[in-house]
């Protein structure tokens, strides 16, 4: 796309105060993303219409529509509508499909429960995620009410399916661009927008916005001091502050234009399209026989695990040292352990979980409850361990470490470098720094599948690409085409191995 200047489109998205027209370079938005905040009624949903009907002709388009407002786009600018009510597979291949065909789609979740609306959601963008590589075209994916679909905290839905949808709305906004994706998501209340999804967006349109704590999250996105941030609190509907490098360097009132299509079509279902699209239909629903060859991906999650949700609750709402343990805690008989045995006996109880070689396809929520009840049956006494701690002991144990390499100054920076990585890849990022810092093999793609809780090599490959990405590493070979991993920030790299070598505890990985 780089060199075609064809491609360099400002469209024109409304006025400014002086009533030029105010621009939003595409371009520059497929990079670096965008973030639309106002309170209900402020006027989201227009501006995202406004964005999308301008752009329509540049760029290929996927609407996450959760009220069925966006269908009406299919008239005048050819959107396939998705209804959300399909089974996860289906809408996955129906996702593939669309990256393959690069047509536009309405994804209309209308009349499914919240719960299914997330689960639809979540399946659908990951299916666009999971496209293979010929086919990453740039598309605009936009997510209106995406508090919804990215919730800062949990809520009435389960723990699963929260997982699942915010885990597709990280990998849309964090690593969505190399695929090609870029994410444009409004929220109405910023407060309620995980902070992760947030904080990737680098282009602003901030609307009406009257709760403080609104206000102070999108002056601290904006970089603006709180009281610079009262001004989103007066404006009018349809009026935005623009900020980012799609738009303008400085904060910029504009007021959005008209649109072209209606918010609402009398019928929210599939509408019969023209003659001429008819096969554009064909090629979106049906499955080419080819692709019952092609493995899928994965991702939906165990049944859920209330009991889990429940002990997470309880270890995390009890304070470490004041108040009295609940009274679910055994009474006076549990032995007094000092700081040495109590840290012998949980060690204990993690190698043993960890020692099955099927536990790294375990989800962490399952590891950590067998982990707090085998820690109470050997009576370890005190707080449980949280989940957070629980898991970064997993992600340490997960890499392989010995004593000797652990003590030393190098494993302290590499603690260090996971930080920035979500906790469900900071094992395998220790697993590869570990790899570095000893001069090991580099790890196959089979053992950093497994490291990473999949059969997929592919998705071993992604997540090399994605650390890539970030610049923690690099990846290249040596003169027979083994694979080196080098970490810049330790000056180290592995020695070569076999990306295809069997992961010798298990050999029954998939071969993809
Ligand atoms: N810039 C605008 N020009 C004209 N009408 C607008 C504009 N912005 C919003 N509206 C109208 O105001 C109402 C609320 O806007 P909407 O986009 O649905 O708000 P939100 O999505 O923020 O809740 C709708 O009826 C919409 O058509
Ligand atoms: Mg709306």
């Amino acid at each position: 796309m780089g060199g075609d200047s064809a491609l360099q489109v400002g469209i024109d998205m409304g006025t400014l105060t002086g009533g030029q027209p105010a621009k939003l370079d595409i371009e520059e938005l497929l990079a670096t993303r965008l973030l639309v905040q106002g309170n209900s009624g402020s006027g989201k949903s227009h501006l995202l219409r406004r964005l999308l009907e301008q752009s329509a002709p540049w760029v290929q388009q996927v609407i996450i529509d959760p009220e069925g407002d966006f269908v009406t786009l299919s008239d005048r600018y050819g959107h396939v509508v998705v209804d959300g009510e399909r089974s996860e597979a289906e809408l996955a291949g129906i996702a593939d499909r669309i990256r393959r065909h690069r047509v536009s789609c309405v994804l209309t979740l209308e009349g499914l429960d919240v719960e299914q609306q997330m689960r639809a959601a979540a399946a659908f963008l990951n299916g666009l995620f999971d496209a293979e590589r010929d086919y990453w075209y740039p598309v605009l994916v936009v997510v209106d009410e995406a508090q919804m679909f990215a919730p800062a905290v949990g809520g009435d839905v389960s723990e699963d399916a929260r997982k699942m949808s915010l885990g597709a709305m990280t990998n849309l906004m964090c690593r969505g661009r190399k695929r090609g994706l870029a994410g444009v998501i409004a929220t109405q209340r910023l407060a309620k927008l995980a902070k992760n999804v947030a904080a990737e967006a680098s282009n602003f349109l901030m609307g009406r916005t009257f709760l403080d704590i609104d206000m102070a999250r999108a002056a601290d996105l904006l970089g603006m001091d709180r009281r610079q941030a009262e001004m989103f609190r007066d404006l009018k509907r349809g009026n935005f502050v623009a900020l980012g490098p799609a738009l303008s360097r400085r904060p910029l009132p504009i007021v959005i234009g008209d649109v072209e299509t209606s918010a609402r079509s009398s019928s929210p279902k599939l509408m019969p399209l023209p003659d001429a699209v008819a096969d554009v239909e064909d090629l979106i629903f049906t499955p080419d026989p080819e692709e019952f060859a092609r493995p899928h991906v994965r991702r939906v999650p165990p049944a859920p695990r209330p009991t889990t949700d429940i002990l997470a609750e309880l270890s995390r709402a009890t304070p470490i040292s004041d108040a009295p343990l609940p009274s679910v805690e055994p009474r006076a008989s549990a032995p007094v352990l000092s700081a040495e045995e109590r840290e012998e006996r949980l060690s204990a109880v993690l190698s043993e979980i960890l020692d099955d070689p099927q536990s790294g396809y375990r989800t962490d929520a399952a590891l950590y409850q067998d982990f707090l009840v085998r820690a109470r049956m050997r009576r370890v006494a005190g707080p449980p361990m949280a989940l957070g701690d629980f898991r970064r002991r997993v992600a340490v144990v997960r890499s392989g470490v010995d004593e000797e390499t652990a003590a030393g100054e190098a494993w302290g920076t590499a603690l260090m470098l996971s930080a920035s990585v979500t906790d469900d890849l900071q094992g395998v990022f220790l697993m590869l720094a570990k790899a570095a810092i000893r001069r090991e093999a580099c790890p196959s793609d089979a053992k950093i599948a497994r490291a990473y809780g999949t059969h997929s090599a592919r998705r071993a490959r992604r997540l090399l690409g994605y650390f890539e990405e970030q610049g923690l590493i690099i990846v290249h070979a040596d003169f027979s085409g083994k694979r080196i991993v080098g970490i810049p920030d330790l000056q180290a790299e592995t020695a070569p191995g076999a990306a295809d070598a069997p992961d010798s505890d298990d050999g029954a990985l998939a071969a993809e």
